[in-house]
């Protein structure tokens, strides 16, 4: 049984992972969240004695503080002095005392209403803890649903106004948990545009440790997510717990250690910018966040994480199939291109054997640039050298399918759209803009704009034969104002989400044969509440082979690779300047969805030789990385100058090792390969040699690199007995 519910004891039981709650005196006491435990007799009870400065709600019983006791979510005011998980305003405070009233088992998963979250599982079971405030008239409800066959729980929250007043929230975590007294390590996924997702880990002391967003997205130099683990901790041993909030908007997560060296982890909208007014009669509901768990170190939860998402998120239309091998002009042409450039480009991608071809952006309006147009989606012909169906038409007659960008969210200020609707763009009245890129959000979270957007989307993919969809998006939020009050205008980041994935919702269900990217210059908003709409995204606009080594390993960290958008691009990068030869540039890209992202028209005869026998090959692998699980043999994060990354899938095995600096007098790398049947014979096809799972994993394999700066070796293994 998935939940269990023993007198005053809650068990939430997913695979390899339990939640055990205490229910007393009408407080959620957190027992236990770590490796499945059936039965639950206290040996880890909390000594209750009394600490100096703790304050204790019954004068009766000294020894029980709320800032000693471990809790599911902690409610400030009380005496709990650690960070709370909500702040309601109603009557003349702030101040909550939630009670536990009662439990219900429900059948299957959960998820908010109007947020995104896992697809309904026959095979999940949900428990709801509902708790009130008699005073305050207010229930809140902790929801959580397990997974029998995942290392995954799914947690969110729901507030409802019982009373007659209206209610502000001012702070509403998705999750709150306390963590005994340990030695832990924090892992989190920060860096900056063009460096997204770099892995950072560092020792827990007392204080806090916070990672959050306040640009009306998720952003590219932080990630929604955090990992705790034991210091001791690493690939294959020592525990670890995945935090991920499933929202693409602002957001916080922070782990705090406090004076008595507990540990409390929160996870939830960003309060820097949120205020929520809530109605009598009303609820609100948080985004929806998950806990992953390892018992055996950081590559099982990682493909733990990758697992459940992969499953119960990607939208199912594409969550399996692989994904077409792409050229997108942009970093070939930018803005610059004519009807005989795009012709010249297909052809050569379709000799090549590329399956998708991408035109990017500059393709409607006026837009030759990035000052204007953008709104206005009707196609500009004259550039175009003729309509887009005609140009559709010749890249389906080539057999390649067709892909188009977009960048909805936005407006110009040079366009039509904005000289008919100025009161469209997210503005504060009578304030001036702030440029990003020249461009202005849309504020979806006015109806009209929505339906503007929707009825948009929805004649550009039912008039077009469009294949596939790359839905960018370009700047930050910023001037947040149009709300009718200082209230309103809290709730506007909120609700610009609520109704993004509204539209998100309605365009990717109605065209679900579309396989939608997602890209915000890049990463800007690479997490799970876009997953669950765009099963691919173009992980970093920095195309550089050696800088993406970081980049992608950081991305596919928890996320599975197959939503990870690589592309081999021109040399010198455009963005690093660096020169990479060809086979590295390909073998880092075939470590995610490979793509092209240069001019094909302009490459020698044996660099379009060489490319055509790398697509080759890469069809024949593509289950292995988009199918399979990476395990991480050397990380980059470490300062190494290099990365060997391996992909098992059924019988074949891909290995990938790149060196970033030549070496002198330095012995070769030897490495020892994971996850085989030790008893199974592999041949490796570079080389014609055949070796056993049990070699390959305990004596390991030599990487033989000659001299030189970014080079790179690929060696695809199959077993064959
Ligand atoms: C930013 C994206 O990340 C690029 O790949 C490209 O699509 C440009 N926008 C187009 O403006």
């Amino acid at each position: 049984m998935a939940i269990k519910i023993d007198k005053n004891l809650f068990y939430i039981q997913s695979k390899g992972l339990s939640l055990i709650l205490e229910e007393r005196e009408g407080y959620l006491l957190l027992k236990h969240l770590g490796k499945r435990i059936d039965t639950y007799h206290f040996s880890n009870q909390i000594i209750e004695r009394e600490h100096t400065f703790a304050p204790n709600p019954n004068p009766e019983n000294r020894g029980f503080s709320l800032d000693i006791q471990r809790q599911i979510f902690g409610q400030h005011g009380w005496g709990d002095f650690r960070e709370p998980s909500i702040r309601i305003q109603h009557g003349t405070n702030d101040l909550t005392d939630f009670r536990f009233k009662e439990a219900q088992l429900l059948a299957g998963g959960l998820g908010p209403q109007g947020l995104p979250h896992p697809y309904p599982n026959q095979e999940a079971e949900s428990l709801a803890l509902i708790l009130e405030d008699s005073l305050a008239q207010l229930r809140l409800t902790l929801y959580f649903t397990s997974y029998e066959k995942e290392a995954t729980i799914s947690a969110f929250a729901k507030l409802e106004n019982l009373g007659s007043e209206r209610v502000v929230l001012e702070r509403f975590l998705s999750l709150c948990l306390d963590f005994p007294r340990a030695d832990y390590d924090v892992i989190s996924f920060q860096g900056a545009y063009g460096r997204e997702k770099s892995l950072g880990r560092q020792e827990l002391s007392q204080g806090i440790f916070t990672v959050s967003s306040n640009r009306g997205a998720s952003g590219h130099s932080q990630t929604p997510s955090l990992i705790l683990c034991e210091r001791e901790t690493n690939e294959v041993s020592g525990q670890a717990w995945a935090f991920q909030l499933m929202y693409s908007g602002n957001f916080q997560a922070f782990v705090q250690q406090n004076q008595v060296e507990e540990v409390r982890l929160g996870l939830g909208i960003n309060e820097q910018e949120f205020s929520w007014e809530l109605e009598p009669g009303q609820d609100f509901q948080t985004p929806l966040a998950l806990i992953t768990y390892s018992s055996q170190g950081l590559t099982q939860l990682s493909q733990a994480s990758q697992t459940f998402i992969q499953g119960q998120i990607l939208p199912r239309n594409f969550a399996f199939k692989p994904r077409p091998i792409l050229l997108n002009n942009w970093e070939a042409t930018y803005f610059n291109f004519s009807r005989k450039k795009l012709l010249d480009l297909l052809d050569e991608a379709s000799q090549l054997g590329i399956e998708l071809f991408v035109l990017d952006d500059g393709w409607f309006g006026q837009r030759n640039d990035d000052s204007s147009s953008l709104g206005d989606w009707s196609v500009n012909e004259e550039k175009l050298g003729g309509s887009l169906e005609s140009f559709i038409q010749e890249v389906h007659a080539k057999g390649l399918k067709f892909g188009l960008w977009i960048e909805p969210e936005m407006v110009s200020e040079d366009s039509q759209l904005y000289r008919a609707h100025p009161d469209w763009a997210i503005q504060a009245p009578g304030r001036k803009h702030t440029y990003s890129r020249n461009q202005l959000i849309l504020n979806l979270a006015n109806p009209e704009v929505l339906a503007h957007l929707k009825q948009v989307l929805d004649h550009l993919l039912s008039r077009y034969e469009i294949d596939y969809i790359k839905w960018d998006m370009n700047r930050n939020m910023t001037n947040v104002g149009n709300g009718s009050s200082y209230l309103e205008t809290r709730m506007q980041s909120h609700r610009y989400m609520l109704a993004l994935y509204d539209l998100l919702a309605y365009v990717t269900e109605k065209h679900d044969q579309v396989l939608f990217e997602a890209c915000s210059g890049g990463g800007g908003r690479y997490d799970l509440g876009i997953l669950r709409y765009f099963p691919q995204v173009w992980a970093s606009d920095n195309s550089d082979a050696i800088s993406r080594l970081a980049i992608q390993y950081g991305s596919a960290y928890l996320y599975p690779p197959i939503t990870m958008g690589a592309h081999v691009s021109a040399i010198p990068n455009h963005q690093m300047g660096r020169l990479t030869p060809l086979a590295t540039r390909s073998h880092v890209a075939m470590m995610g969805n490979l793509g092209y992202e240069l001019d094909l028209t302009n490459l020698s005869s044996s660099e379009k030789e060489q490319l055509a026998s790398d697509l080759a090959f890469y069809k024949k692998i593509r289950p292995l990385v988009q199918l399979g699980r990476p395990y991480r043999l050397i990380n980059p994060s470490k300062n190494s100058n290099e990365l060997a990354l391996q992909f098992n899938y059924r019988d074949q095995v891909l290995v990938t090792y790149v060196r970033i600096q030549g070496e002198i007098e330095l012995m070769e790398r030897t490495l020892r390969l994971k996850g085989l049947a030790e008893e199974g014979l592999y041949q490796v096809q570079e080389q014609d040699k055949c070796y056993s799972g049990a070699e390959l994993m305990y004596a390991g394999l030599t990487m033989f690199l000659a001299e030189g700066d970014y080079l790179s070796r690929q060696l695809h293994l199959i077993r064959i007995a």
